[in-house]
Formats: C-alpha cells, sequence, structure tokens
C-alpha cells in the first residue's frame, strides 16, 4: 500500500473501492445466499455423440459470468463463458435465457474432452479481473470410443497357392484399450497372434493383429474376415478382403495336334490349351521352329465355376513334306510372369507306307498286332504238344499188346555182373522180337534218350525156360527211372537178360 499512498490521485479513487469490499456483511450475505448445483458425479459418453453437463444455481452473487473449467489449477481449459458465449462452438446452453439454469452441452465428443468439469460462478475481483466465487463439486467425464471399421491389408504383390502369406488388420481411435480380434476365411476360424494395442492419442488405442494363411488354388472367391469386438459396440464389425486381389493361379500349358500324323498336303490344326489360371491377364503367342507365327484363333477368356480362367488358342499348319517333324511351340505369358511354353511336332504319314510305322500310334497298333500273334503261336503250340501226347500214349498201349520184353533188375539176376544195389541203377533193355515193328519203337523211344538193343529170337519162344540170351558188344543203356511194375505176366512174354561188362 506503500506506493499507492504516496500517489493521491490513486488512492483517491481506490479508497471507496476498498471501502466497500472491507464491508465484511455484504460479502458473507451474498456468498451465503448463492449456492451452486453440479448434480453429476460422473458421465459417460461415447465419442462423436453429445454431452451435458448440469449446472444449476440459485441466490444473487456479485457481477460476473458463470463459467464451465475442465480441470482445475493449472492446466484448466474453459470451456464455456456466459460472457462470450460465440467462442465455444461445440457447446450450447440447454436454457439459452435461464439466469439459474447453466447447463450446456457439448456435441460431438471426443476422446480427448475426457476429464473432470467445474461449474464455476466468477466475480469480479477488487483488481477488476473475474475471481472464483464459487464452483461445484465437478462431473467426471468419461469417453468412451468405437474402434474405427477395421481394415484389412495383404501383400505388395500377387501370390501363388502353397505361399504362407500375411495378413494385416488395423482398427484404431477406441478406449477403453481391451479389444478381441477373430479372423476367418469364408466361415472357418484362422489363426493369429494375440493383437497388439498401442496407444495413438491421448485417450485413445489403435490395434493391429496379423494373420498367416497358405493361399489354395481355389481361393479366387474366398474372403478373408477380420471381426472386432469392443464394449462400444453393439455388434462386432468386420473388416473383409477378397482373395482374389492377392491371388495368382499360374496356368498349365498343352499343345495338341490334331490329326497327328496328318496326310501330306492336308491341314493339321495345333491347339493351345491353357488351363485353370488366374487372373484372366495373359497373352499366346505362337512360334514355329523358333520362328513367329500369325495366331489365327485365339478365344476369350473362359471363366469356370471356381473362379478360373482357361482359354484356347488355335493355329492351322499346311502338311507339306518339307515340314515334316517341325516343332510348333504355343509360348504363354501370364500376369506379367515368365513365360510358359509347350511343343508338339507337325507329324506327316508317309504315303509310300499307308502310315504305317510312323507316329506314336502306329507303334501301338503294332504293339496289338504283336500281342495276338504270340497269342495264336501259344495256341498252336499248345495244341501241337498235345497232339503228340496223344499219338504217344496210343502207341504206348499198341506197344504193350506186341512181344516186347521187360528187363531184370540186375541186382535180381544172378547172373548180373554188377552188385551194385542202388535201386537207380537199374538197367533196362527192351527186347523187340517182331523186325518189323522194330524200326517204329525206337523212333517214337528215341525222344526219350533211351538205348534200345534188339535183340532176334532164332526160334520162335515157347516157355520161360527157353529164354534167349544177347551178347550185346556196346552196351549203353540208359538208367532210366523205375517203371511201373509191370502187370501180372501175360503168357506170351518173354524175357530177356542182358548182361552189362563194367568197364
Ligand atoms: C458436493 O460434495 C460435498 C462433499 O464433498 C457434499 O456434501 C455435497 O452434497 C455435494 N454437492 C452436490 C451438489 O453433490
Ligand atoms: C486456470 O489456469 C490459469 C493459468 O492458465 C490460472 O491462472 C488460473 O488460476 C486457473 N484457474 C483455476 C480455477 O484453477
Ligand atoms: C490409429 O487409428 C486411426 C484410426 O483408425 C488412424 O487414423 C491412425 O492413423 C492410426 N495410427 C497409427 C499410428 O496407426
Ligand atoms: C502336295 O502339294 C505339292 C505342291 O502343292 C505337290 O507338288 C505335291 O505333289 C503334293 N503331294 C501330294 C502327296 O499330294
Ligand atoms: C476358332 O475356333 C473355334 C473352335 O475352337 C471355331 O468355332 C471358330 O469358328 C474359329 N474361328 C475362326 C475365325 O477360325
Ligand atoms: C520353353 O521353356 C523352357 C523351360 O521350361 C525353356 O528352356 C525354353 O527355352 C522355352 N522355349 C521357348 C521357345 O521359349
Ligand atoms: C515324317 O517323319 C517320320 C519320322 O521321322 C517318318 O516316319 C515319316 O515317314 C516322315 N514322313 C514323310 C512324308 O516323310
Amino acid at each position: 500500500m506503500e506506493p499507492h499512498l504516496r500517489d493521491p490521485g490513486r488512492t483517491a479513487w481506490a479508497l471507496p473501492c476498498l471501502l466497500l469490499l472491507a464491508l465484511p456483511g455484504v460479502d458473507a450475505q451474498a456468498r451465503q445466499g448463492f449456492t451452486l448445483q453440479q448434480p453429476q458425479l460422473t458421465q459417460m459418453v461415447t465419442a462423436g455423440e453429445m454431452l451435458t453437463l448440469s449446472c444449476t444455481t440459485s441466490g444473487i452473487a456479485g457481477p460476473g459470468p458463470v463459467m464451465w473449467l475442465k480441470g482445475w489449477g493449472s492446466g484448466n481449459k474453459t470451456v464455456y463463458n456466459q460472457n462470450n458465449e460465440n467462442a465455444f462452438p461445440r457447446v450450447r446452453r440447454a436454457m439459452r435465457e435461464s439466469d439459474t439454469d447453466f447447463t450446456i452441452r457439448i456435441v460431438n465428443i471426443q476422446p480427448e474432452d475426457m476429464g473432470t468439469y467445474y461449474c464455476v460462478k466468477f466475480v469480479k475481483g477488487d483488481t477488476g479481473d473475474d475471481e472464483v466465487f464459487l464452483r461445484g463439486n465437478g462431473t467426471e467425464v468419461s469417453v468412451q470410443a468405437k474402434p474405427s471399421p477395421p481394415l484389412v491389408s495383404g501383400p505388395e504383390q500377387r501370390e501363388r497357392p502353397g505361399e504362407p502369406v500375411p495378413f494385416t488388420c488395423t482398427t484404431g481411435g477406441f478406449f477403453p484399450d481391451k479389444i478381441e480380434v477373430k479372423w476367418f476365411k469364408n466361415n472357418n476360424p484362422v489363426g493369429a497372434q494375440p493383437p497388439q494395442v498401442k496407444e495413438w492419442k491421448m485417450k485413445t488405442y489403435n490395434m493391429s493383429s496379423t494373420a498367416v494363411l497358405t493361399l489354395q488354388k481355389d481361393d479366387v472367391r474366398s474372403q478373408l474376415i477380420c471381426e472386432v469386438k469392443h464394449s462400444t459396440l453393439p455388434a462386432p464389425l468386420h473388416g473383409r478382403y477378397q482373395l482374389s486381389k492377392i491371388l495368382r493361379v499360374p496356368p498349365s500349358v498343352e499343345v495338341r495336334a490334331e490329326p497327328s500324323p496328318v496326310e501330306v498336303n492336308k491341314t493339321v490344326t495345333f491347339s493351345c490349351l491353357v488351363r485353370e489360371f488366374y487372373p484372366d491377364k495373359v497373352s499366346v503367342s505362337w512360334l514355329e521352329n523358333g520362328t513367329e507365327m500369325k495366331v489365327q484363333n485365339v478365344s476369350l477368356p473362359r471363366k469356370l465355376p471356381q473362379g478360373l480362367f482357361e482359354l484356347r488358342s488355335q493355329v492351322e499348319v499346311q502338311a507339306m513334306e518339307e515340314k515334316n517333324r517341325s516343332t510348333i511351340t504355343c509360348i504363354v505369358v501370364h500376369d506379367a510372369q515368365a513365360p510358359v511354353n509347350s511343343s508338339a511336332l507337325l507329324w506327316i504319314s508317309n504315303p509310300t507306307q499307308g502310315g504305317l510305322g510312323s507316329g506314336f500310334q502306329m507303334d501301338k497298333e503294332d504293339m496289338l498286332i504283336y500281342i495276338v500273334v504270340g497269342v495264336v503261336c501259344t495256341v498252336l503250340a499248345l495244341l501241337v504238344a498235345a497232339i503228340l501226347y496223344l499219338i504217344r500214349t496210343k502207341q504206348i498201349k499198341a506197344g504193350k499188346s506186341s512181344p516186347s520184353a521187360r528187363l531184370h533188375e540186375p541186382e535180381k539176376s544172378s547172373e548180373a555182373t554188377t552188385q551194385e544195389s542202388d535201386p537207380n541203377n537199374l538197367t533196362y533193355a527192351d527186347l523187340n522180337f517182331e523186325k518189323e515193328r522194330k524200326s517204329i519203337r525206337r523212333m517214337v523211344e528215341m525222344s526219350q534218350q533211351s538205348e534200345y538193343a534188339c535183340i532176334q529170337t532164332n526160334q520162335a519162344p515157347n516157355g520161360d525156360d527157353n529164354l534167349t540170351y544177347a551178347d550185346l558188344d556196346m552196351v549203353h543203356l540208359s538208367k532210366a527211372p523205375k517203371r511201373p511194375a509191370p502187370r501180372p505176366e501175360e503168357a506170351g512174354s518173354e524175357y530177356a537178360s542182358v548182361q552189362i561188362t563194367r568197364k
């Protein structure tokens, strides 16, 4: 006060004011008569919506505005000022003309509007500035924020089936930070890492979730879905991604020639079949022995039921003799990828050979002929064998009625020089007593590699006592397997003993 008192002009002016304020009765009466009600302790609002803050007064206070402040102390912010209403475009009085109801409405609430709001009555202080006269208890406002519509992004370039491809789902600006993310391919769940949640701005969060998917050939019509659930959402939000955006199915390429082989001077059509590709961006060119050909007939890509495409290109070639074995190549460039090719040969049948032996088909026919011939030959051989067998059995029967002779086993004969008892060491000789049969028997039995000795009788046989012995100069008798035991001896059987000189 010392400096002021030295200035008499100023002191004279300030004195009545000081006197006025110094009257304690007036101040106390004003304060006691004035009340301010801020009934809402907390208020919850969703971002984008309107917030209503209630404040009513009663009684009379000194001159000065009612204001709304956000926060208290340092960092407070004036939200509404009765004396300067137009400065706050988002704020409106609920009762515009009222002197007691200072309820305000704030439109398009944002997460950053979160905080504690105070309704405050100011009065002009002794310095002429507005000073806080009375404030309400404050309303704590929390702002819930809905996540933005989820966005699914895929790789920059198209990917082939079988490749694992990462996809990312992002959403942001939500509060509180608790959020749930699920992935689906069509209706089937797809596994993913838990979402990464980061604070983006004050009181809002962003989320990113990644799922890795292996593409399939038939994914052209598939949809990848990112489902987001949040407390602010009445129903989950969905981000969708068509897999056709990043799928590339390379075509299979095949060249066919028809007819093949072709006759000289006829036309042969080469078809290039480009199958099951996606997208439909494809170009076809033809080469004949490495030289480009004029493309005559390219069909438009045809859409297959599963969403893939196929295409056919055709060229006709005159089958001039000198073009035999020319290579016709179809080159397919799909979606700016490396070219894929397929070739076929121009196969001209040789008219002098009647087309036989030229081309793969003729080889097949040849094979068939060989098979047929083989089968016929086998059947014939079997027939011959059967006939031979029949003839033989007949002759054996016939031989039994003839006066052929059984030969004894060496160990049973006392005259036999061989003393060995080996049963395999049996010696047989067929003796034929009739000259005219000799040759026939020998002929047939030759095949058995048997050795025969023919013994001629000097006189007519007439009994067991009267055996005829023959000395064999050259004894070379095979050891034949044991023959079936002879039937009861026939009366007319002749026996002969053969002596073998051992070397
Ligand atoms: C404000 O808070 C005080 C205590 O802190 C309480 O007594 C009073 O009733 C409150 N006023 C209102 C309007 O809620
Ligand atoms: C509001 O903040 C200003 C400084 O920015 C300060 O001077 C004033 O006293 C504060 N008011 C209240 C009520 O805290
Ligand atoms: C957070 O999400 C919002 C809304 O989706 C978006 O605009 C913003 O760019 C995101 N910020 C970051 C850092 O991802
Ligand atoms: C094929 O055509 C050429 C020329 O056009 C001709 O000289 C040749 O005799 C023809 N050959 C046959 C087998 O028709
Ligand atoms: C192209 O080929 C198709 C059969 O694949 C045929 O129907 C059509 O007539 C051909 N067009 C031309 C111009 O040769
Ligand atoms: C056909 O493709 C093969 C590789 O698959 C390549 O080596 C060859 O050069 C191609 N032929 C032509 C005519 O482009
Ligand atoms: C074409 O070539 C094939 C295989 O080399 C041959 O068999 C055929 O006789 C040839 N045709 C002509 C007309 O020369």
